[in-house]
């Protein structure tokens, strides 16, 4: 589908999948510009704000979105603002303190450009796809529009699909419901379980000692497969924030004839993605890791898979001809095919603004700013007595930030209850999804029981220097108790 289709009528939009649709009014939204109410209707369909504008609008409006957090500015251009930066929490005592969130890895703060989006959208907010209505061709128009804007989010090739989900466990699994018959997965132990579980047969390969070794296990274990084959990685891994040689894994399954399949749901808040030159197949990603809590997500990638599967979900959407309910006809585009029912437009919507506020900030400055942090907060945590990072490749391999660590005398559970109770610090604490990785980097021992495990400080838009030194120095108290 091409970018003026998008933004075209919505009816023309869907007319290339489904001529049978074609309604005969045509509505007054112009190819190539973002969707004007009709004349007259001004006041109730406002125009939606693209997620550039809001960003953009939300940066120069220091402080005017209640809660928002600005940011420091970065390389001269203000951050993108996050919701809920004047939130206060209880502590033991009953005293309020502002919050410091170290948990964005889990879900990271709704972006005010995402929120403004949606806002926006809402007025007009109809039905999607079918209705010959204004505001359905408006929010048609809305939804494709999304689609369009990650897309080139994750510099997705032409002719690549970008199928909406609800999260990157939708995702993959959606990928797992797609694979030609035979299909082989070949995955590190190292995945989050969203990554590593959903394949029907899968070669499980042990932790690399070093990315050199991940490269070359994937080669042997490619190697000895017949027939089709998915090699299934974590971009940034979401215990220890290492990145991942994705460039030369994707090298690597080619060579073999395989396919790549790459879990950027830590990658895609903290870096930027370019499935075309990194030369991916698929990609999934998470919009609640993005700054977008309105339960959508993404799976981008070949679009040949997909069309030849059968639908994800059965029902409206996916199918372009029913005759007999036991043989109905399929969509043969994999977007509709595979988002059978009425998708989740409002958070398409604010997927699509999270993209668009990243993007206009740039990664240059985002990734400066939070190396910067980084730094502070592994330093910090260095001088604690008793701490452990977690690492798979070393303190000095590049990574994302997120640090899992843990602290002699506690348990995990106990060190993220009292940075709570005492000190209005949120982490999280366990295994993290990734039970054999976590594992793995503690030994059996500590993590067998359901207190076992880690406790994980994640950052992002709107962590300050203030959190990363008050986690540091409530740890150094808390190692001084025992
Ligand atoms: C690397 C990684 N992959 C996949 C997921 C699953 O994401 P979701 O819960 O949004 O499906 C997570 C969530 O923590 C993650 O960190």
């Amino acid at each position: 589908m091409s970018v003026l289709s998008i933004l075209a009528p919505a009816h023309e939009a869907r007319h290339e999948a489904r001529p049978e649709a074609r309604p005969e009014v045509q509505p007054q939204v112009r190819a190539g510009a973002q969707p004007q109410a009709p004349a007259g209707a001004q006041a109730e369909v406002p125009e939606a704000p693209t997620g550039a504008q809001a960003a953009a609008r939300s940066g120069a409006r220091s402080g005017a979105q209640p809660g928002a957090r600005p940011g420091v500015p970065a390389g001269g251009r203000a951050l993108p603002a996050v919701l809920g930066a004047d939130l206060e929490v209880p502590v033991r005592g009953g005293r309020l303190v502002p919050y410091a969130n170290f948990d964005y890895a889990a879900s990271a703060p709704c972006l005010a450009a995402a929120q403004e989006a949606v806002a926006a959208a809402l007025p007009a907010y109809s039905s999607v796809h079918r209705g010959a209505g204004y505001a359905s061709q408006l929010t048609t128009a809305r939804y494709e529009q999304a689609r369009h804007t990650v897309r080139a989010f994750a510099g997705a090739r032409p002719g690549d699909a970008v199928v909406f989900t609800r999260n990157t466990t939708d995702a993959t699994n959606l990928l797992a419901r797609c694979l030609p018959e035979g299909t082989t997965v070949v995955v590190f132990d190292t995945e989050h379980h969203a990554s590593l579980l959903p394949w029907p047969r899968a070669v499980r390969l042990a932790p690399p000692a070093f990315p050199g070794e991940a490269v070359r296990a994937a080669d042997d274990a490619l190697a000895g497969i017949e027939g089709p084959a998915l090699l299934v990685v974590t971009a940034a891994s979401n215990v220890t924030g290492e990145l991942w040689p994705i460039a030369a894994l994707a090298h690597i399954a080619h060579r073999h004839g395989a396919r790549i399949l790459v879990d950027a749901a830590q990658l895609a808040p903290h870096r930027g993605l370019n499935l075309a030159a990194l030369d991916l197949d698929y990609v999934a990603f998470s919009g609640h890791k993005l700054y977008a809590p309105f339960g959508a997500g993404a799976l981008i990638g070949r679009p040949d898979w997909l069309a030849a599967a059968e639908p994800y979900l059965r029902g409206g959407g996916a199918s372009r001809d029913v005759a007999e309910a036991d043989a109905p006809q399929w969509s043969e585009d994999p977007e509709q095919r595979h988002e059978a029912g009425t998708p989740n437009v409002l958070g398409a919507i604010a997927l699509a603004a999270a993209c668009e506020a990243l993007s206009a900030t740039g990664w240059t400055p985002l990734v400066r700013r939070e190396e910067r942090l980084l730094a502070r907060l592994r330093a910090g945590l260095a001088s604690v007595p008793g701490l452990r990072e977690l690492s798979l490749w070393g303190p000095d391999h590049p990574r994302v930030g997120i640090v899992s660590f843990t602290l002699a005398g506690w348990t995990a559970r106990e060190v993220a209850e009292a940075l709570s109770a005492e000190y209005g610090i949120g982490v999280r604490d366990g295994r993290f999804c990734a039970h054999p990785f976590v594992r793995h980097l503690l030994g059996d021992g500590d993590c067998a029981s359901g207190t076992g495990g880690a406790v994980r400080a994640s950052i992002g838009l709107g962590t300050t220097e203030e959190h990363v030194d008050r986690l540091t120095a409530a740890l150094r108290e808390l190692a001084g108790r025992r």
